[in-house]
């Protein structure tokens, strides 16, 4: 399966932070917010990956992430000269994903926790259709919204309601069958000029080919969106990894745990981060610490 990074838009919602720095470059916590996204679809074994940004941030981007070649990975890079809507990812990356299955992640998104890679890794060994993940939220009205029936099939599926029919909010990672690109071919932009993700997913649902993995609570979806999340989901990471010793989204340290990089090539990148603590993280696992 292939991946692609949607890290486009204006990030007007953190305005002054955005003014000159693309959202997804300013950091949670230690890491570029990017790292988070891509070590999900890392930790769902994908190796492929398109990073999709505006023209002004993507040599930005490809100087952080360069070939992928250190981490195992493969990446490419695409534009989004203007902000086109979500959906507009599959057409950008038609000829990247060439008709075959893809994960298409935002790159504001953080997800974490137990258990989170085997899942990925089994709805990707699964995927008919697509798949959205859902996750029970206090302010619904905020996402997308899915309404799921007893046996799990999709009842509604609507974009910011003001009157949400159930608390799951549709998370900004997706599973694609190889038809994705040519279905977001037939999409109409919205009132708000975009072509809009949750109309592609609506195809989906329409046809019967839609499933909904609910992630429970002992996973985390944290959203970026404001200055306050972003702070908090700056803690979280800050949290959870000083009372652990570990880090979250480590893209070197998934790259090797996942066997994308051996015990020498990670000590080969890992010696690039200098004394930082992110460099002396690495070199611990380097020595099975
Ligand atoms: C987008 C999607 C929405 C989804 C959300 C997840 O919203 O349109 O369906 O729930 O991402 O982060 P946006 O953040 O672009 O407003």
């Amino acid at each position: 399966m292939k991946g692609i990074v949607l890290a486009g838009g204006t990030g007007t919602r953190l305005s002054p932070m955005t003014l000159a720095v693309s959202k997804q470059l300013l950091p949670i916590y230690d890491k570029p917010m990017i790292y988070y996204p891509l070590s999900a679809l890392m930790l769902a074994g994908i190796r492929e990956v398109l990073v999709i940004s505006t023209p002004e941030a993507l040599p930005l981007f490809e100087r952080l992430l360069g070939s992928g070649a250190d981490l195992g990975m493969r990446f490419a890079f695409a534009e989004q000269a203007v902000p086109g809507g979500l959906a507009e990812a599959l057409l950008i990356g038609e000829a990247f994903v060439a008709g075959q299955p893809c994960a298409l992640v935002l790159g504001d998104n953080l997800f974490y926790g137990a258990g989170l890679s085997a899942l990925l890794k089994h709805s990707v060994k699964t995927l008919d259709g697509c798949t959205l993940f859902a996750y029970r939220v206090d302010d619904p009205q905020r996402y997308g919204v899915v309404e799921i029936g007893p046996e799990g099939n999709v009842l509604s599926l609507e974009e910011k309601p003001a009157r949400p029919r159930s608390p799951l909010a549709v998370t900004g990672l997706y599973l694609y069958d190889g038809n994705a690109s040519t279905l977001a071919k037939t999409l109409h932009p919205s009132a708000r000029g975009e072509l809009e993700i949750t109309d592609l997913n609506r195809i989906y649902v329409e046809r019967g080919k839609a499933r909904v993995q609910v992630l429970g609570r002992g996973v985390a979806w944290l959203d970026t969106g404001t200055p306050e999340s972003l702070l908090e989901a700056a803690q979280f990471v800050h949290t959870l990894q000083s009372r652990q010793g570990m880090q979250i989204a480590c893209l070197e340290e998934v790259a090797y745990r996942e066997r994308f990089i051996d015990a020498e090539q990670l000590a080969r990148v890992s010696a690039l981060h200098g004394n930082s603590v992110y460099g002396s993280y690495l070199s611990s696992i380097v020595r099975g610490d």
